[in-house]
């Protein structure tokens, strides 16, 4: 079985480039089935000892001509294989090397490089795919100043756009064809690049900076598809004006272009100038898109603008810093949504996506630090570990240095790298100047992985009047880090007493300040004395850390900090505690073949939460919302039995729904909307809130309760609603379900972002039945394995989302999940390697779903001819 396997690429080897580019023009002709493209490289040996032989990446490419400093190159003056091009003798002067080469847009189904999507060509260059449009030291670590010249049939792509602003264009006499040329003045790494051309429509809007410069903006779509934009151009000029306020970054370009295509491996891309996006994250109506919808959409073309910044203008030495440039904007991000719409909501659907994702990664096989020490396929990197887990360290990072001493780092790291492709040590040496401290051991929380534990242990003595807090942490070990050394973990704490958050005359031990606790080393003991009574304590508020925290406290404590608490964050968490406990002894319960116990005093809580008035409905909402099953599996840790879990939350929801129908009555009555749809926070809480009562109301079963629900999704005037109420038939394997898929189908049948939700549901519906209803829908007209978003949305869903027919005790789910993904693999690799790690957790599975699932992954690892992408990712969940 030990095959090849590509090789091991490690930061320690990282070396500067030994030639730089200064300028790239580039001229393209584009053409569906050979588009050629004459590159020019004013190349220059690196002043910092580089020189010598020149080493280009290429993959996929047809060379067509060289040329160096004018003169053809021969065959014997350079050396081609199949990722790239030498030339050993190389003069020791700047040099302008010249290259043709020709692709074939139409076959690229790897969507990296340039590609056709529904017949618009458009590029993605994140990580490595410029080699596939030329050859080129494709590092980003070589900047350079690129100048475009497009050209193409004016009837197929009267839109032709690259990076920068736009220069000059006209027709090309009597060809048919016309060209576009623009120029980026801002030196970029090639990952950067992009260019499209096509028939697209354009949205337009303007811009005024801060400095009174405006800017043009436009937003381009497929035709038919412009009133769907309205939302994303609302979004980026908000995006705009915020990064100037928040962080004192204007905009450098004359024109911000953003074009949705279809067929995209990703969310979005930030290349300089023209950001590329899949259309889900753009197009949006209140008929086809809904709340979770618009809020993805005005996160992602946040995220993608405040790349301007963080990434483009200071870019990443290389890509094992990529959380540089990720962590940065997913933190920035957040932030603006936190800005836009609740601060605490906010932050509870972050710390949810970064538990379900980060924790359940960090806690497997694929588990890497934020700041990687090797790989063998980057595209395997743009994990939630990078981007979220890094996120979380940025924040820490301003909590334990205070809001001052971050904001004036970012200008120093802005003012001190800007232009530059820098590293981790230098974004953090900013910060140890603006601060005054010592980072070092903040640091390891780049370079150590695996989700750190934290246990407190709470003790009150009422004869001194004091409350001794001792807290220990320790992180478990992952994969090649058997051992690790205690991080700092910023624990912001409050001690609430019956009147709210109480005061202690003094505190004794270290780390304290203020409402901060720094866990510095192992273990450390804390002493609060001169309290009036016993506290609860509320530790690690805001989710101040990305850390298990363990605690002393009971389910009374909990429920206490669940009404009292003055952090919301802490009354949503402990609420959720509680919940996870139930949910854990419930499967704990039934799978020992019993009945698992309710918890009137949870109920009592879970109600006075629903019902408080004062509270953002939003907030109630999330509250509603029980821990998920991959949330109970995290907590369990070994031996899991998913479908013990599902029943268990089969059983607490419909606990839930029968217990408070009275209140869930009350508030699906009463929080009508009687108004046309907005999707502002406000709007959006209100019907998250509706639907979650209704969602429990139906767990029960009760005929009027689905009967509601199947009014609720026939008389829904928008996609929120209605989705809501198809969810729920579906989910409660109701009769008028078929009926309601039906009729949601017809309505939908040409709308291919919508049918992908239709796709999810049914592929995330309960019941043995699903996996044979997954194949059939494969064979559905609208279903294509080339559109990732179908893939995801069927395929991806199934695996992901639906835990107890994924892990089908027969294995099945896993094989139909191996045998689509290595279907894929063939054309479009970064996709197959995704839908692989699914399979991530298959080591804490009971043992009968563990053989299955390692017998599935051991056949996919012994097949010939894998990509380096599906082989990394089932390799490594091997080992
Ligand atoms: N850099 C993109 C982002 O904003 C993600 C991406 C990576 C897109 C690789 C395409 C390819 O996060
Ligand atoms: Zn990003």
């Amino acid at each position: 079985m030990a095959k090849d396997q590509a090789p091991v690429i490690r930061l320690e080897d990282y070396r500067p480039p030994a030639w730089l580019v200064d300028t790239v023009e580039m001229d393209v002709r584009l053409d569906p089935a050979r588009t050629e493209i004459l590159t020019r490289l004013a190349i220059r040996p690196n002043p910092a000892g580089g020189g010598g032989p020149l080493r280009l990446d290429g993959e996929d490419l047809e060379l067509v001509w060289l040329k160096l400093d004018g003169r053809r190159l021969a065959a014997g003056d350079y050396r081609l294989d199949e990722s790239g091009l030498s030339i050993a003798s190389m003069p020791d002067t700047a040099a302008v090397l010249e290259i043709a080469t020709a692709v074939d847009p139409s076959a690229n189904t790897r969507l990296m490089g340039l590609y056709r999507s529904n017949g618009i060509y458009c590029t993605q260059c994140e990580a490595e795919g410029f080699r596939r449009i030329t050859f080129y030291p494709d590092r980003p670590d070589v900047l350079a100043v690129f100048t475009v010249r497009l050209e193409a049939d004016k009837v197929a792509a009267p839109v032709l756009l690259a990076n920068g602003n736009p220069v000059e264009s006209g027709d090309i006499a009597g060809t048919g064809r016309h060209y576009a040329v623009w120029h980026d003045p801002h030196p970029k790494p090639c990952y950067l690049f992009a260019m499209v051309a096509g028939d697209l429509g354009r949205v337009g809007d303007t811009f005024v900076t801060a400095s009174g410069r405006t800017v043009d903006l436009g937003i381009y779509v497929e035709r038919g598809k412009e009133d769907r934009c309205g939302y994303a151009m609302d979004a980026l000029k908000r995006s705009m004006r915020w990064d100037e306020t928040a962080f004192g970054r204007e905009y450098d370009l004359d024109v911000f272009n953003i074009v949705a295509v279809s067929d995209f491996n990703m969310g979005a891309m930030e290349n300089k100038g023209l950001n590329i996006f899949n259309d889900k994250y753009v197009l949006a109506s209140p008929e086809t898109a809904t709340d979770a919808d618009y809020a993805n959409i005005e996160a992602i073309i946040a995220h993608e603008y405040f790349h301007n910044w963080t990434g483009n203008r200071i870019t990443c030495r290389d890509w094992f810093q990529l959380c540089l440039k990720e962590g940065l904007t997913v933190f920035r991000d957040q932030e603006f949504s936190a800005d836009m719409r609740s601060r605490p909501v906010e932050r509870i659907a972050d710390v949810r996506t970064l538990k379900a994702h980060q924790f359940v990664e960090d806690a497997g096989p694929l588990a890497h630090p934020v700041r990687p020490e090797s790989y063998r396929e980057i595209n395997n990197f743009y994990t939630a570990t990078v981007y979220e887990k890094g996120a979380e360290v940025i924040r820490m990072l301003k909590v334990l240095i205070g809001d001052a001493a971050f904001r004036a780092g970012m200008d120093l790291y802005f003012a001190r790298h800007d232009g530059e492709a820098a590293t981790i040590e230098d974004f953090l040496a900013c910060f140890a100047e603006t601060s005054g401290r010592d980072l070092t051991q903040f640091k390891l929380w780049y370079s150590q992985s695996g989700t750190p534990e934290v246990t407190a242990t709470g003790r009150w003595d009422a004869s001194t009047s004091s409350y001794e807090l001792t807290l220990e942490q320790s992180c478990p070990p992952t994969p090649g880090q058997p051992v690790k050394q205690p991080m700092v973990i910023p624990i912001r704490f409050g001690l609430i007493g019956s009147g709210g958050d109480m005061q202690p005359a003094v505190v004794e031990g270290d780390g304290v300040t203020g409402d901060l606790i720094e866990l510095r080393a192992a273990r450390q003991r804390i002493v609060f004395r001169g309290l009036a009574e016993r506290p609860v304590p509320s530790l690690l508020r805001g989710f101040s850390a990305p850390v298990k925290l363990t605690t002393n406290l009971d389910d009374d404590d909990l429920l206490f900090a669940a009404a009292r608490d003055s952090d919301p964050f802490n009354r949503w968490q402990a609420l959720q505690s509680v919940a996870t406990r139930l949910l854990t002894d419930a499967q704990a319960a039934i799978r020992a073949g019993g009945a698992p116990a309710a918890d009137a005093r949870f109920l009592a809580s879970l109600r006075r939460t629903a019902e408080s008035a004062d509270l953002d409905p939003a907030f109630r909402a999330q509250a509603l919302h029980l821990p998920t099953q991959a949330d109970i599996a995290r907590d369990i840790g070994r031996e899991v039995d998913p479908a013990a879990i599902h029943a268990a939350e089969d059983w607490l929801r419909g606990l839930i729904g029968a217990s408070l129908a009275d209140t869930l009555r009350a508030l699906y009555g009463g929080l009508a909307l009687n108004a046309p749809y907005t999707p502002d926070a406000a709007a959006a809480g209100r019907r998250a809130l509706r639907n979650a009562a209704l969602s429990l109301l139906s767990a029960t079963g009760d005929a009027a309760d689905i009967e509601m629900a199947e009014r609720h999704f026939r008389n829904a005037d928008n996609m929120t609603d209605r989705l809501a109420g198809l969810q729920i038939l579906v989910r409660a394997g109701a009769e008028a379900a078929e009926a309601a898929l039906a009729a949601f189908h017809d309505r939908y049948r040409d709308d291919p972002l919508v049918l992908d939700k239709w796709f999810t549901i049914q592929a995330t519906a309960p019941g043995e039945a699903t996996l044979g209803r997954v194949i059939e829908l494969m064979r559905h007209p609208a279903f294509a394995l080339s559109n990732p978003n179908r893939v995801r949305a069927l395929i991806g869903a199934f695996a992901s989302g639906n835990p107890a027919q994924f892990n089908r005790p027969d294995g099945a789910g896993y094989r139909l999940l191996g045998e689509v993904a290595t279907q894929i693999d063939r054309s479009n690799p970064q996709l197959a390697a995704r839908l692989l790690s699914a399979f991530r957790s298959w080591r804490v599975l009971e043992p009968v779903r563990r053989a299955a699932a390692r017998a599935e992954l051991e056949r996919i690892a012994s097949l010939d001819g894998l990509s380096r992408d599906t082989s990394d990712i089932v390799r490594r969940s091997l080992e």
